[in-house]
């Protein structure tokens, strides 16, 4: 096969067969097809697109290209989430202790922030000791023990992927649809599991924009999951506001654990956690529908069992859970302080890619990829889209390191919201459920 009649073939909008698409990933892999073919290929997959059929040979390709977990001696059902990735998405650290509880094994391999949205790694890593790098072996082991496990993508799942992800980021060719559900789903397959909840975000925090494009991309992910056969379910939801009332690592620890313990200040992040975790007990056969699964959860977390259920996967991954005990341990910015809010009304705005770009020039995320991050900055004590205020109450309270940065997070943060005379409806977090 020649490389280049394949792009060509691709530019004039025609369909691969899957000999092709697998001659050029597993190439692009062993590296025999140089990187200029593949950002080409890239490109030309950007703007003509895949069919389903093409996007599910993409994926099983580069899923095949590394190792799979070997989940096989784990008896529960083995349930996972996956989020396209927000602003103040705190929710599978609330998730994966609640479904453990609820006997599901949740096998969960997780990111560290993109570009302006978290990870969950570089949260679980701001509390004191918790080792994300657990081998498969420990990894499987820690399942065993308390049903979860978060950890990062070893070396040996999907290089094809963590290859090919890294050209697309310097190529242009991050958002495409075909390109995005095989990069997520052929890691999430990957992972053993029989079933998948996605919570694919839309909005101004989120990869995709429109609610047209993440329904998209939610039926493409779907799609590719059923014809593996495993259990699917994805719903869409709001990213134009952060998630929460906090956004930024030890910050979000704290209302997660707050949230693990029945204290929380945020209907939303509760509804979406609540509503994601329940379909995977529906698909785990844990109960026979999402309202009978809510009714479980809501007594896992009145009981108290979530929180410590939490606290003992941490413990197996080496982190101090005096620090979870006592969340005053936790590490904290030196400079606390509130944004005001101009005037009276109604809040109209809260912009989620602001509040992004404020944690980020904080130190929370990375600017460049080996950029250390500033576990204790961020955002607290957001109001949420619809609220009404008082001119001079806080809106939320930046907490920094430096004056200089500070400086630059609050003209995010200024242009973050607009505040409305009228009353505002606060928006739907969840705005559709999509099962093929
Ligand atoms: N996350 C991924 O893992 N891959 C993409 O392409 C986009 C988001």
């Amino acid at each position: 096969m020649v490389p280049q009649w394949i792009i060509e073939k691709k530019r004039d909008g025609h369909v691969l067969t899957a000999e092709e698409i697998r001659f050029f990933i597993n190439g692009y892999t062993k590296g025999t097809i140089p990187d200029y073919q593949m950002s080409a290929m890239a490109m030309a997959i950007f703007l003509k697109g895949m069919t389903p059929e093409e996007v599910a040979v993409l994926t099983d390709t580069m899923m095949h290209s590394g190792a799979m977990v070997d989940t096989s001696s784990i008896k529960l059902p083995k349930v996972d989430k996956h989020s396209t990735g927000g602003i103040g998405d705190k929710v599978s650290l609330i998730l994966a202790p609640l479904a453990a509880c609820a006997g599901l094994a949740v096998p969960m391999i997780s990111g560290r922030g993109l570009g302006i949205t978290g990870g969950t790694l570089d949260k679980l890593e701001s509390i004191p000791g918790f080792n994300v790098n657990l081998s498969e072996k420990d990894f499987i082991a820690t399942i065993h023990k308390c049903g979860f496990s978060m950890i990062g993508q070893t070396g040996e799942i999907a290089p094809a992927d963590k290859k090919f992800y890294a050209l697309r980021d310097v190529t242009g060719t991050v958002a495409s649809i075909p390109l995005i559900t095989a990069s997520i789903m052929c890691k999430k397959m990957a992972e053993g599991i029989d079933s998948l909840v996605l919570d694919v975000k839309w909005g101004t925090g989120a990869f995709m924009r429109t609610i047209e494009d993440a329904t998209a991309l939610a039926q493409s992910m779907v799609r590719v999951g059923k014809a593996m056969n495993k259990g699917m379910v994805a719903l869409l939801t709001d990213m134009n506001q952060p998630l929460g009332r906090t956004a930024g690592n030890a910050l979000e620890i704290i209302e997660s654990m707050e949230c693990l313990q029945g204290q929380y200040a945020d209907e939303d992040l509760m509804n979406i956690t609540m509503a994601l975790t329940a379909e995977m007990l529906v698909l785990g056969k844990k109960a026979a529908t999402t309202e009978e699964a809510t009714g479980i959860l809501k007594k896992i977390i009145a009981s108290g069992a979530a929180f410590a259920k939490f606290k003992e996967m941490a413990a197996l991954h080496g982190a101090d859970v005096a620090a979870l005990d006592d969340l005053s341990k936790l590490p904290k910015a030196s400079i606390v302080k509130p944004f005001p809010a101009p005037a009276a009304g109604y809040l109209a705005k809260v912009d989620a890619e602001s509040i992004g770009r404020a944690v980020l020039v904080l130190g929370g995320g990375r600017q460049k990829t080996d950029d250390k991050i500033d576990y204790g900055v961020g955002t607290s004590g957001l109001a949420k889209i619809g609220d009404q205020v008082e001119k001079g109450q806080p809106l939320v309270v930046v907490h920094a390191n430096s004056q200089e940065k500070l400086a630059q997070a609050m003209a995010y943060v200024e242009k973050a919201f607009e505040i409305s005379a009228q009353p505002v409806a606060a928006p739907k977090p969840i705005v559709a459920r999509i099962t093929g």
